[in-house]
This record gives C-alpha cells, sequence and structure tokens, in this order.
C-alpha cells in the first residue's frame, strides 16, 4: 500500500521536503478525551496494550483528532519485561510497578528471552490492524525501550528519581548486568523484527535513563546495545533517542540508525554540529512550552523549526507530551509546523 502522506519517510531518506513532518512522542494517550473513553471501557493499561483491536482504535486517534504526520503503536516499552517472565501494572497517578524484581543470578535464571508469536503476538497483531485501517494514511512507527532503560526498570521495580539500585548493580554485579542487557537486547531485537514483519515503516528505541549514567556506563552499558539492536534491524530507519545523554552525544551520532531525537536541553546547533549532516535530528520543543498561550505556543515553534532549518529535521516534543496538555494547544504546535514558511526545493 504506497503512503498518502510520506512526508516522514521522505525526511528520513534524506531527501529534500516540501515541509517539516510533525508528530509527538505519547501522542496515543491521556491528552485525548477519546483516549481515556477507550481505556475506561477495559480493566485499565495493560488490558487495552493487550487488544488489538482497541490498541489499534487508540493508534489512529491522533492521526484523525491532531493531524499528525505519522501513527505510533499504542503499547508499552514494559511489555518486554512482561514477556520474559517479569509482569508490570500501571497503578494510577503512581506508574508502572513490578511485584517481583531482579537483584540475583537465581533471578536472572528464572527469565527468558521471550518468545514473541508467544507472549508478544498482541503487538505485531495491533500494528497490522492499523496498516489496514490506515490505509496508506500516514506511516506507522514501531517502538521498545532501550535495553538501559528496561534494565533499570526490572532492576528498580518502579519509577525512580535515581535509579539508584539499577546504577549500584552496574558496579557491583557487572557480569550479570551484562548477562541480564543480553537478554534484553535479544528480546528487543525479536520484538523489533516482528513489528517491521506486521508492517512498522519506522521504529524508534527510547532511552529514557541514559542521562543517569555516567558517560563511560552509558557507552559500555546502554549504547553497546543499542548498537546491537541497530546492526540487527537493518529492514527499516531506526530513530535513537537517548534522554539526556548528551556526552555521549557524538557516539550517538556514530550509531547505524537514520534519526537521533534529541531532548529540549540540547542546543540545536550543537546537536547538529555534534552529529554531523548525515542524520535527521528529531525534537525538541520544550514539552512545557504547551502550556502557555497560542500565540507564545506558535514564536515557540518557529523559533524551533528556525533553529534545526528546512531539511533533515523532525519536528516534535523533548520528550512525551504530558498528559494534561488542553488538545488545542497541541493541534496549536501542529499546525504552526505544517504553516511554517514553504520550503524552497
Ligand atoms: O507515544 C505513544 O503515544 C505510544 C504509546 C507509548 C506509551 N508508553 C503509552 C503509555 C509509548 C511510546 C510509551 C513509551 C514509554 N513507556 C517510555 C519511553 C518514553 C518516555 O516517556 O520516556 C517509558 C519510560 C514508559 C514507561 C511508562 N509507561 C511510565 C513511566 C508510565 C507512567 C508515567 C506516565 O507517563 O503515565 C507509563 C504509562 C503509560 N504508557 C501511559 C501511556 C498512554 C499512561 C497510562 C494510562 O493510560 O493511564
Amino acid at each position: 500500500m504506497p503512503l498518502k502522506n510520506d512526508l516522514l519517510l521522505r525526511t528520513i531518506r534524506g531527501e529534500k521536503t516540501e515541509r517539516t513532518p510533525v508528530w509527538l512522542m505519547r501522542q496515543a494517550g491521556r491528552i485525548l478525551p477519546e483516549y481515556r473513553a477507550v481505556r475506561a471501557q477495559l480493566s485499565g493499561f495493560v488490558e487495552l496494550v493487550k487488544t488489538p483491536e482497541r490498541a489499534a482504535e487508540v493508534t489512529i486517534q491522533p492521526v484523525d483528532l491532531l493531524g499528525v504526520d505519522a501513527a505510533i503503536i499504542f503499547s508499552d516499552i514494559l511489555v518486554i519485561p512482561e514477556a520474559m517472565g517479569l509482569p508490570y501494572e500501571m497503578v494510577e497517578s503512581r506508574g508502572p510497578v513490578f511485584p517481583r524484581t531482579v537483584s540475583s543470578k537465581a533471578d536472572i535464571d528464572r527469565l527468558k528471552v521471550a518468545d514473541i508469536s508467544d507472549d508478544l503476538a498482541y503487538t505485531p497483531e495491533a500494528i497490522k490492524l492499523v496498516k489496514k485501517e490506515l490505509d496508506g494514511r500516514v506511516p506507522l512507527i514501531g517502538f521498545a525501550g532501550a535495553p538501559w532503560t528496561i534494565f533499570a526498570y526490572m532492576i528498580e521495580g518502579s519509577g525512580s528519581k535515581t535509579f539508584s539500585k539499577a546504577r549500584a548493580m552496574l558496579y557491583t554485579q557487572p557480569d550479570l548486568s551484562r548477562q541480564l542487557l543480553s537478554m534484553i537486547t535479544e528480546s528487543t531485537i525479536r520484538y523489533l523484527k516482528a513489528q517491521v514483519a506486521a508492517g512498522a515503516d519506522v521504529v524508534q528505541i527510547f532511552d529514557s535513563w541514559a542521562g543517569i549514567l555516567p558517560p563511560l556506563h552509558f557507552e559500555h552499558f546502554s549504547l553497546t546495545y543499542i548498537q546491537q539492536i541497530c546492526e540487527a534491524i537493518t529492514e527499516v530507519p531506526i530513530t535513537v533517542f537517548a534522554k539526556g545523554a548528551y556526552a555521549s552525544l557524538a557516539q550517538i551520532g556514530r550509531l547505524p540508525c537514520a534519526t537521533v531525537g534529541i531532548d529540549w536541553n540540547t542546543e540545536v546547533h550543537h546537536a547538529r554540529s555534534v552529529v554531523g549532516n548525515n542524520k535527521v535530528l528529531q525534537g525538541n520543543l520544550d514539552p512545557a512550552a504547551l502550556y502557555a498561550s497560542f500565540g507564545d505556543i506558535k514564536q515557540a515553534t518557529h523559533q524551533m523549526l528556525d533553529a534545526f532549518g528546512p531539511q533533515q529535521h523532525i519536528a516534535n516534543l523533548g520528550h512525551g507530551v504530558y498528559p494534561d496538555i488542553s488538545p488545542d494547544h497541541v493541534r496549536c504546535f501542529i499546525d504552526t509546523v505544517k504553516e511554517h514558511h514553504t520550503k524552497p526545493i
């Protein structure tokens, strides 16, 4: 099925485009009352993720309601630990919680490399439904967490300001840490390959907790495994978003990926000079800018677009959209990107 709007894919291929494509991390979710209505009909978030028809429905909502240039499959990065044998719960206003965590070799020996057709078939199934329903309107982004971020949740058992248990493990049990990181990596490669086989046009790796590691640990315990994933997924372009990994931006720029995501603390010209000209950059408006008035949102968005320049850029926020942002403010951001001066081709 040829895509009617392939702006995102043409940008990722490095082609000159008539305007900058735009989508938002966490666009499928709580900012939309329509999402909350679907979730309320089920027992909760985890059931929604595991019900392909409903996951497909909330994936397409932002395409219809916000006018973004890409859909991102509705799921969560924490389906990987669950498929490896460590289930999670999503607790309202607290976030994810793992009833069991990992702290010893015996714990790791009880886990397995995820078997996608047995334990994770619901995501590829949802992708097939989305592709059919989208009928080529926009491309579909698949995703997974980076091994380090997944490891951090499996050790810690929930979100944390410091992830000190997970960081401690890298110092006290480095071999065991590498064993678990390798199992997560293999599970993730299988999962992303299944997403691509089902129809994902692009995949994004979210390393949300990259920024809490010292640079050497980021390179040893995170980048190594992201590199393995990038080398294994050759079928579609990859985006790597390692939030806060400022000291390692040059190394991230050398990964075999097409796009590098940057957060709002990263200065755009600095990122471009460090990453070089061979990659597309994605980002990076401060998600809090969307609390401002329409006029100020427009101004901040134009400023961001001017900083990146007209090509090799995918407009996005510097992290996921905050759940209490009004959809009208999100639409203002999206419409401003679409109306930004037409580019000379
Ligand atoms: O981007 C999208 O629209 C696709 C869906 C998506 C979700 N989670 C749905 C979700 C994606 C891409 C994710 C990725 C994810 N999940 C990350 C990486 C991106 C990031 O924000 O750093 C992380 C760290 C997680 C783990 C996770 N899931 C946390 C920490 C939480 C609780 C905090 C929060 O934002 O609510 C979740 C819950 C979650 N994942 C929700 C959604 C829509 C909210 C749950 C609900 O519906 O109540």
